[in-house]
């Protein structure tokens, strides 16, 4: 293709069409109720090889396989402990991730020649719709690597261009962060990614404490600097974030404040930056938080400085997800 693709409006017949060129070895960006992914045939090699290229992904990182249903655990995982059949009737279709043993048959670059496989169930209906016409398909995030995931079609369609075969729009997506991710690869289950299900609904599920990551893992989404805008970012609590907005230099330092306090809005604005303001509550503000970083993003900001988001235990994801952006080097 020569320009830049046009998302495709959802309906019956893109989804056919989709369909159609996942089955001949084609990549399609999809969209998720967490974000957009760039999906192909889950069991051709040569498609997923061509995913990495397009996000320009080094390939030992492995992505996730997204099925249609937990029936169909058993063909992608070896051992399928009560633990993952648990949270899967409690959680799926929806954002998790369960990172199990692997069977052999699973390609080398899915598990990036690990000896695990990560599998979700999505719920968002065309995606469904998409698994059940095509089979399972695996799909990372639709971004370069290392870069914010996209939550619109028109997100995928600036940052990749005419490199994919279609991308598929169904609207903004429901969640907005990715999903959360556990491994039960040694019995004890591991949070390896936060996302909108939280470690209390996990634990009350397994009636278990959730361990922190185990460090033979590899995840990309764990690099210290990822989910990153171009822009510097540095996040502020409410209180210091006039003094951080001055001490930078503003207004002739051109700094964006993402504020989600009013007592936040109103010093960095009397600081003299400019104030996007998201949501106080942090469902809303994970499903915001992607978009606004691609907004503010761009050449007329020198710097964005994020208020600090409240520290309760349903933020946990925001916080990661900020923590990483902020992270340089
Ligand atoms: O919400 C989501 O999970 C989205 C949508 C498209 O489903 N996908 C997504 O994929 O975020 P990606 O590739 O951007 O992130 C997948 C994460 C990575 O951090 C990867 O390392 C981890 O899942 N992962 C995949 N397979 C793994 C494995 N076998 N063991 C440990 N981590 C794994
Ligand atoms: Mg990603």
């Amino acid at each position: 293709m020569t320009s830049p693709i046009t998302p495709t409006r959802v309906s019956p017949a893109a989804i056919e069409a989709a369909a159609r060129l996942l089955k001949a070895g084609g990549v399609v960006a999809i969209p998720t109720e967490t974000v957009y992914g760039l999906a192909a045939l889950a069991t051709d090699a040569d498609a997923v090889r061509r995913i990495y290229a397009i996000k320009g992904r080094p390939a030992d990182h492995p992505v996730i396989v997204h099925l249609a249903s937990a029936d169909d655990l058993p063909r992608w995982a070896r051992h399928v402990p009560p633990e993952a059949r648990a949270l899967a009737e409690a959680f799926w279709p929806g954002p998790l991730t369960l990172v199990l043993p692997r069977q052999p048959s699973v390609p080398d670059i899915i598990t990036g020649g690990q000896d695990s496989v990560a599998l979700r169930v999505p719920s968002q209906p065309v995606t469904r719709a998409l698994i059940a016409a095509a089979g399972p398909l695996a799909a990372p995030s639709a971004n370069r690597f290392g870069r914010v995931s996209p939550t619109t079609a028109e997100h995928v369609q600036t940052e990749l261009g005419d490199a994919v075969d279609m991308v598929l729009d169904a609207g903004p997506c429901a969640v907005g962060l990715e999903s959360t991710i556990v491994s039960l690869l040694d019995g004890t289950p591991a949070l390896l990614r936060p996302g909108s299900i939280t470690v209390a609904e996990l634990e009350a599920v397994l009636g278990t404490r959730i361990t922190a990551p185990g460090d033979n893992v590899r995840a990309p989404g764990r690099l210290a600097s990822h989910y990153a805008p171009a822009i510097p970012l540095e996040l502020a609590a409410t209180e210091q974030l006039a003094g951080r907005i001055a001490a930078q230099g503003a207004p002739r330092v051109r700094v964006v404040a993402l504020t989600w306090s009013e007592p936040g809005a109103a010093s960095a604005a009397n600081a003299g930056a400019h104030v996007e303001h998201m949501p106080p509550d942090a469902r809303a503000y994970g499903r915001e938080l992607y978009a606004m970083l691609r907004r503010v993003d761009e050449p007329s900001h020198d710097l964005l400085i994020v208020e600090t988001p409240p520290s309760a235990p349903e933020w946990l994801a925001v916080h990661d997800r900020l923590n990483r952006a902020a992270h340089r080097g």
